[in-house]
Parts: structure tokens; sequence; C-alpha cells
């Protein structure tokens, strides 16, 4: 079985360049069905997610072609893709293909998708999805395999209340908007910096979309989109975030770089809260620590909050630190299946509702541990960084499905880590 194995210990120091953000790339890769034309895009991670979504719309007739050799660059052109055609068992395996339902509706105005995969963090309702789909004009039909929407006159544009902050939903509503007729407005909208990147990528193809980052949406809707020569992925504050925290587990001094500093605010100033000194450039940060973090409490919330993405990450540093820490979930019902991973490790962790009270060891120890999930992959690298002899992570793919390069960065870093039998799926370009 592909794992990962890491012989813990080494501090970290270096530089590390980080890829276009998986989950802004989804969204882009669906949403270029909306235009009927041709997209240059830049800066596609390198991933398993995002090379699922490219092979998924080229099933469904769209040209896709890498025009790099690192596989950065993709032209998709979706003129002659058929609608309703996607794969059910390829989209079962990512979550971002939830993004086919809006896509295929505001084209077509029908779509037919089965229900999206992704990581289980317990139940994962699209209700809010088929909430702005119905508020559009569709008839929406769903049970537990598939979603079916229709709307043979096309959508209207209308206001919708969401009633939670979702991502996910946020992002359908307004790629289902941007061809309906009149102006949707999109209320209580998430604000990720990656919502942002898809209405710039949809307003260079033609659409005319304001307020993204703010919880006030509006979409007017035009008639028709055309392509674009080149829009390129923002950096992945997740994948960011991720090597911050490995520095601050192991000691060091790590440069990230390519990266937008104001979307890791958050992360940056729990850092340093901890104790870590942190650097500002342009568009790279530079994080150095010479000594145990101190202690803190995270409650994770939509952006600009502390993201629940980052959440498995920084319990695994907090195993690390001087005193107790609180992680407190407020955005998944299950994202706990971590825990039994670190505790085999031999960290002190007891949960209670959604807090989990970790308290600092003197070290880690290295043990056979699962990636249960993507974020949780990463949480155990960074602890097997940080702990004491070897660490063996098995369920890798999990980890492949999100992070480029996640081994050789490290070892470059100085980690002593290595893969066996862990390769990222090389896109066919047949
Ligand atoms: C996306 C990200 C995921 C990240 C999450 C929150 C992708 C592919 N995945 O997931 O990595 O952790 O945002 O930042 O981009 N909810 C409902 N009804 C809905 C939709 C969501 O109840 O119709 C709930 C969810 O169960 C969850 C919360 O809302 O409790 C937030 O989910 P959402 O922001 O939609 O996450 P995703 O888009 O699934």
């Amino acid at each position: 079985m592909d794992r990962i194995v890491i012989n813990g210990g080494k501090r970290l120091n270096g530089t590390v360049s980080i890829s276009g953000m998986k989950n802004a790339a989804l969204p882009i890769v669906f949403s270029s069905i909306v235009t009927g034309a041709e997209c240059i895009i830049e800066n596609i991670p390198p991933v398993n997610d995002v090379l699922m979504a490219l092979e998924i719309i080229r099933e469904m007739g769209a040209e896709v072609e890498f025009t790099d050799i690192f596989q950065t660059t993709v032209r998709i052109n979706s003129a002659n893709i058929k609608p309703c055609s996607a794969p059910d068992d390829m989209v079962a395996k990512i979550r971002g293909s939830i993004y086919l339902a809006g896509a295929e509706l505001g084209r077509f105005g029908h779509s037919s998708v089965a229900l999206p995969g992704g990581c289980n963090f317990g139940k994962r309702p699209i209700d809010q999805h088929e909430k702005a789909f119905r508020t559009l004009g569709a008839d929406v039909v769903s049970d537990d395999k598939r979603i079916t929407c229709s709307a043979p006159e096309g959508l209207r544009g209308a206001t919708v209340y969401f009633d939670i902050v979702s991502v996910g939903a946020t992002i359908n509503a307004m790629i289902a908007a941007v061809r309906a007729e009149g102006v949707t407005v999109l209320e209580g909208a998430a604000r990720e910096p990656h919502i942002v990147d898809v209405a710039n990528f949809l307003n260079t193809c033609g659409a005319n979309i304001s307020g993204a980052g703010t919880d006030t949406i509006k979409i007017r809707g035009v008639r028709e989109l055309h392509g674009c020569d080149c829009y390129t992925i923002i950096p992945d504050m997740i994948e960011a975030g991720t090597y911050m925290a490995a520095v601050a587990a192991t000691g060091g001094c790590v440069r990230v770089e390519n990266i937008i500093p104001k979307h890791m605010d958050i992360i940056s100033s729990k850092l340093s809260e901890m104790g870590a000194f942190i650097e500002e450039d342009d568009d790279a940060i530079t994080v150095t620590v010479n000594k145990r973090l101190r202690a803190v409490n995270i409650k994770t919330a939509p952006y600009p909050g502390f993201p629940t993405d980052m959440h498995p990450q920084f319990s695994a540093l907090f195993t690390t630190c001087d005193g107790v820490s609180e992680m407190n979930e407020t955005v998944f019902e299950q994202r706990f299946r971590y825990v039994d991973e670190l505790r085999k490790m031999g960290a002190v962790i007891n949960i209670n509702g959604k807090t989990a009270r970790i308290a600092g060891v003197n070290r880690l120890s290295g043990a056979t541990v699962k990636a249960v999930d993507l974020r949780a992959g990463a949480a155990m690298i960074i602890a097997g960084l940080a702990a004491e002899g070897e660490t063996v992570i098995t369920d890798v793919e999990s980890i492949q499905r999100g992070y480029a390069n996640i081994v050789n960065n490290f070892r470059a870093l100085g980690a002593d880590i290595e893969d066996i039998g862990y390769a990222v799926h090389i896109f066919n370009e047949d």
C-alpha cells in the first residue's frame, strides 16, 4: 500500500513555493463549462482532485489539454460538451463535482449529476445549493444518489437568502446565475478568497458579478459569455498554512512564497500569538521558530475566521506546545477522526462535544497512522516531522487529492521523509 515514511526530529529550513488553490481550481474548471468557449487557465495545482475534474469534463466532451510540461496551464474548450453526461463513478470521487449542477443548469437549463464525494466530516447536505437553484426558478429533484434540476425557460434572477454560510452553495449559485435573466442577489454569501477568484474568472469571461468577498453578491445576468486567453488561479492558502504550521511544530525558518499574505492573516496572527516570528513580504511570509510555542485556543469559522481546513494541522502543532490548547470546530459536525491517530503517537487529547483539549507533550513518538482524510493526512505529516523516531502514514491517497509535491517539498526543507508507491495521478493527454 502507498505510504509516507518520516524519521522525525529535523528542523525545517529553506523556501517552499505554493501551488494554485485546489478549492478555486475545482469551481473554475467546472464553471468554464458555462462559457461554452475556450479558456486558458494558469496555476492549476497538479493534485488528483483537480486532475479528476479535468478528466470529468473531458469525458463530457470538452477539449482539455495542458500547454506546459509541468501541467499547470490548461486549455479547455467546452463548446461541444454534452450536458448530464458526467460519469457517476468519477463525480462521486470529488466534492467539487457538485459545481457541475450549477454549471450545466446555467448553460443548458437542465442538469443531472451524481452526488459528490470528498472528505467524510459527517453529513454534508446540499439543501442550500438546491434552495438557490429553486429560487432562480429551477425544478429540483434530489435523493441520496443524484440531483436533477430543470429550468426549460431558463433561470430568472432573484434574491437568495442563504440560511447558513456555505462556500459551495455560494459558488454554485453564482455559476448558475451568470446567464440568468435579470439580477440575482446572494445574501449571506460566503466570503472566502476562492469565491472572489471564481467571480474574477467568470467576469474575465464576460460575466457581471460584483460584491464577491462580501456577504452580498450581485450578479447581473448576461446572454453570452466568451472565453479567456489567460486566467491565473490564486495561491492555495491552506497549502501555505500547512507549511507554516509544520515549521512551527519542528522549529526552523521557512519562507513560504508565491502567496497572498493577506489571505494568511488569521494563520499568521495565531502563530505570532503562540510565539513564532512572522515576517511578511509582498508575496511571501517567513516563519521563524526557535523555541517551544505557547498553547492558544482556536474556533473555526467561515472566512475571515480560522479555516476549518487548517484545524487538523494546528491540532498536530498543539501537541508540541507548552500548555493546553483548545480546538473548537464549528463548521463540520465530525472533523475529529484524526484524533485517534495522533493518540497513537502519544498525543494527549480530550474531546468534549465540538471541542478538543490538546495538552502539549514532551515529544510525540513515531507510529503507524492513517491519513483519514486530506487535511488529517497533512496533520499526520506535521506530527511525524515533529516526533521522535519513525512514522509511517498509510492511506496517503487522501493527501494526494490536495497537496502537490508535498514529500519532495518537505525533503527540500531538510525533512527525512520518503514516499513508497506514492504517485500523483498522471493526466492522460489522449
Ligand atoms: C468547501 C471546501 C472544504 C472546506 C469547506 C469550508 C471544496 C471542494 N471544499 O466545502 O474543503 O472545508 O468549504 O471552508 O471547496 N452545508 C449545509 N447545506 C448546504 C451546504 C453546506 O448544511 O447546502 C453545511 C455543511 O454541512 C457544513 C457547512 O455548511 O457544515 C459549511 O459547508 P460548505 O462551506 O458548503 O463546505 P463545502 O463547500 O462542502
